[in-house]
């Protein structure tokens, strides 16, 4: 053969491994909703940046027929691109090649990219779509999920990683997205379980669709395990784009300037009348943020699951910040389970990759009741305290309101290496809000008393007055300063700026013990 003949059986070779497996099961994806593998990557990356790797890989089966069954890359489409002209590494199940299932070689193909993404230090992106073990390989496909297993949590908090679910995910396939940093499905078409709607019926005797079981509202609303419900697969990805404005490549890396042109001093005077003057009256503190973070853009996940927290990628002054905050509009911010869990791995994700933390507080403390402690509060309200108290990145706090109790310590404060904490005049800094304390300071008190509510009333004044307010804690320095919310912009820019440079470590050890 000469060399161009052989360059010709290249390019023909070429193009058969991008057929996947083949035109009929191509139609059946797009008619179900889906994009092909490939067409995912085109919408990921940036135009043009796709290098593949490993294209004539095949699987080395030869039990059930397979030996005869052979389709080029296997179900996966593995390599590199850009996403802004920044390195990432990416696999792509392929559904139309014996359903996305992982074969040897298929598991061997990704665990070469994440081996890539490692020792580059880029990050890696996983699109899902797959019908789990590869049925006729047995144990030998199970290993290839556990050498992915072990790369995932080996990277964790070195690169960030991605899964986006456009397909079925299921069995013990599921724990591969579940180690990774931020999972994305898609109404519709995206399932995650464990098992199915056939074996929950048999087990259990629970009638439920795949949708409801572990649809992408059920796991973005109810179960927590995914970040982001989006009602697409382009908008799915366009969003994971989206998240590398804020996020860095990599555990030494930098995360990127936001390009905003938002004024570095700009005030706003709006936040003078956000927070009612009535203590019990909600207010939403998405519009604090918005107006305090550069062009009023945030990047929120975990959107639907625990509203009373509210956790996000900002640039303020181009800084990129995560945002953890209170919210009194939900449950009146009140610290539950699942908004410890949700935002104790928001705040380690930011540590692990040294995106500076700004919170903002107004809780009235942990949330009373019997299903909180049988199911753990302590416990999981400890992970959040665990993770603000390890993390070593800049931690600044705004105190708009209420700062109750255990919150209060919990919530990034100067005890726990807040490295600058303010308040809001409207702040109420106190072991509990005042009727409670009243009830059980002055509750022998008030009984003897002719009229209690007038009696209730005059205490709850009496201590309104003694400590619903932040001049006890800045008095004792606890705070920095008290400051015009008007003014937050700019003291929370000047505060960022002055620990560009800062440096703190945590004891040598091997890992601590957050309380799982
Ligand atoms: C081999 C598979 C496969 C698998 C699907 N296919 N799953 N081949 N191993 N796991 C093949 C089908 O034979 C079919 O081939 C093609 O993929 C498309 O499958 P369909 O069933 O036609 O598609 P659909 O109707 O959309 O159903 C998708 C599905 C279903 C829900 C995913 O295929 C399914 O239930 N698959 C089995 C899922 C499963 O039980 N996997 C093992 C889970 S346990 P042709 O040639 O007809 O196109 C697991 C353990 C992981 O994964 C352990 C990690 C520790």
């Amino acid at each position: 053969m000469t060399m161009r003949e052989k360059l010709d059986l290249l390019e023909r070779r070429r193009a058969e491994s991008e057929q996947g497996g083949g035109d009929a099961r191509l139609k059946t994806q797009h008619e179900k909703g889906k994009l092909s593998a490939r067409e995912r990557l085109e919408l990921l990356l940036d135009e043009g940046s796709f290098v593949e790797l490993d294209r004539f890989v095949v699987h080395r089966s030869t039990d059930f027929g397979l030996e005869t069954q052979k389709f080029y890359g296997d179900g996966v489409v593995t390599g590199q691109g850009k996403i802004d002209g920044r390195l990432v590494y990416v696999f792509s199940q392929d559904f139309t090649v014996f359903g996305g299932s992982l074969s040897e070689s298929f598991a061997e193909k990704i665990v070469k990219i994440m081996d890539l993404a490692m020792r580059n230090g880029a990050p890696v992106i996983g699109l899902n779509d797959s019908g789990g073990a590869r049925i006729q390989e047995g144990v030998v496909s199970l290993g290839g999920y556990a050498e992915i297993f072990l790369r995932n949590t080996l990277a964790s908090g070195v690169v960030p990683q991605i899964s986006a679910i456009l397909g079925p995910c299921a069995g013990g396939a599921v724990y591969s997205p579940a180690i990774t940093d931020f999972i994305y499905m898609v109404r519709g078409t995206s399932y995650m379980f464990v098992t199915g709607p056939n074996v929950v019926k048999t087990v259990t005797h629970e009638d439920v669709t795949m949708e409801e079981l572990g649809g992408a509202d059920t796991h973005s609303a109810t179960s927590g395990v995914a970040h982001f419900a989006c009602d697409s697969e382009p908008e799915c990805l366009q969003h994971i784009r989206d998240l590398f404005r804020f996020i860095p490549s990599n555990n030494l890396g930098e995360a990127p300037r936001g390009v905003g042109t938002d004024p570095r001093e700009r005030r706003d005077e709006s936040l003078l009348d956000i927070v009612p003057d009535n203590a019990n009256k909600p207010y939403d503190m998405h519009e604090v943020v918005k107006r305090i973070v550069d062009d009023a853009e945030f990047y929120e996940v975990h959107r639907e699951y625990a509203g009373n927290i509210i956790c996000g990628f900002a640039h303020l002054g181009g800084f990129s910040i995560g945002v953890v905050a209170n919210q009194p509009a939900v449950l009146a911010g009140v610290l539950d389970i699942s908004a410890s869990l949700k935002a104790a791995r928001f705040i380690r994700f930011c540590d692990a990759f040294n995106i500076p933390l700004v919170t903002f507080e107004d809780v009235p403390g942990f949330l009373p009741g019997v299903t909180q402690e049988h199911g753990g509060i302590i416990k999981h309200g400890a992970k959040l305290l665990y993770a603000y108290c390890e993390a070593t990145v800049p931690k600044l706090t705004v105190i708009t309101r209420k700062a109750y109790g255990g919150a209060y310590d919990v919530m990034s404060s100067k005890h726990i290496r807040g490295d600058f904490n303010v308040a809001w005049p409207t702040a109420e800094i106190a072991v509990m809000g005042p009727k409670g304390a009243v009830e059980i300071l002055f509750r022998k008190e008030i009984s003897e008393s002719k009229d209690q509510v007038a009696a209730t009333e005059a205490k709850i004044e009496e201590y309104r007055e003694m400590f619903a307010h932040p001049y006890i804690a800045a008095g004792r320095g606890y705070l920095d300063d008290i400051i015009d919310p008007r003014d937050t912009r700019p003291v929370l820019i000047a505060a960022l700026e002055s620990l560009e440079t800062k440096r703190d470590k945590n004891p040598p050890k091997k890992h601590g013990n957050i309380p799982l």
